[in-house]
């Protein structure tokens, strides 16, 4: 009997070509095998999983809810052929006190630029906001790949769509805000935009009562997946956690 907190199928990742009918199998690094899933670390447990997505999937045009540095985005570009399109808040993210949701201290001397970055001193040192302004997407311009994306910039649940032709892109991931409201609004706006058998990921996505006790994120993310399932059920033809990991995975129906 399972004990996820959601009755959705868990699918380890061990077996992802199976379900999703690809040639390669997926290998996880072994000394994952022992990591308990509340210290996950998205570089080392879930972008390896993305990158296999991608290069087996091999969308052409991918959608990326929450661009922060530009990890994921760099993720499917050099796994597969894919042109990208990311939004991302042009003056980042806030968490409840109102403080920068994600920055870092920068290295003594290093003032940055103003006005390309947003920068402050914190605790007498000079940090930099990593998700607003020039800093957002930052891997993909340093590593020459920005020819191959489109960067927006807005808050996703004001993001004008009409432009877009149904089923424009053949995959996309949901990374964004972590609020039910702006997970449900997301996925509201990219699933009509989803091709048939496309691809649809979600990220802190995590239903196990000790992440869900020690992280907020995935509390915000299962809430809207819940709230969501009429929609879910309707356009998918599967729906699964991949174990394990912080990913759900759909197929467009
Ligand atoms: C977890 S990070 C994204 C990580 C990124 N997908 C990666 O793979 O590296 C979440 C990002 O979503 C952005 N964000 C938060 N709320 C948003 C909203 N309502 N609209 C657009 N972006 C948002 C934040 O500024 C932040 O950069």
């Amino acid at each position: 009997m399972s004990d996820l907190l959601i009755d959705l199928p868990a699918v380890p990742s061990g077996q992802l070509s199976e379900r999703l009918d690809y040639a390669e199998a997926f290998v996880a690094a072994p000394e994952l095998a022992a990591r308990p899933l509340a210290d996950w670390k998205m570089e080392e447990g879930d972008l390896p999983i993305l990158q296999y997505l991608y290069r087996n999937h091999r969308p052409l045009r991918h959608l990326e809810f929450g661009t922060w540095k530009g990890a994921g985005t760099v993720a499917c570009l050099e796994a597969c052929a894919a042109s990208v399109w990311t939004i991302n808040l042009p003056e980042g993210e806030r968490d409840q006190s109102g403080e920068w949701a994600y920055w870092e201290g920068l290295p003594e001397g290093d003032h940055a630029p103003k006005g390309a970055v947003t920068r402050q001193m914190r605790n007498g040192d000079w940090a930099i906001q990593t998700d607003a302004r020039g800093a957002i997407g930052i891997k993909y311009v340093e590593k020459g790949l920005g020819h191959r994306v489109c960067q927006i910039y807005c808050d996703s649940r004001d993001w004008d769509t009409s432009a877009y032709p149904a089923g424009f892109f053949d995959s996309c991931l949901i990374d964004g805000g972590h609020t039910a409201e702006i997970v449900r609004s997301d996925l509201e706006k990219a699933i009509p935009l989803l091709r048939r058998g496309g691809l649809l990921m979600l990220h802190d996505f995590c239903p196990v009562a000790q992440v869900l006790e020690a992280c907020s994120a995935p509390r915000g993310v299962l809430a809207a997946v819940q709230d969501a399932r009429g929609l879910l059920a309707e356009s998918l033809t599967d729906l699964f956690w991949v174990q394990p990991s912080w990913l759900l995975v759909g197929v467009r129906r």
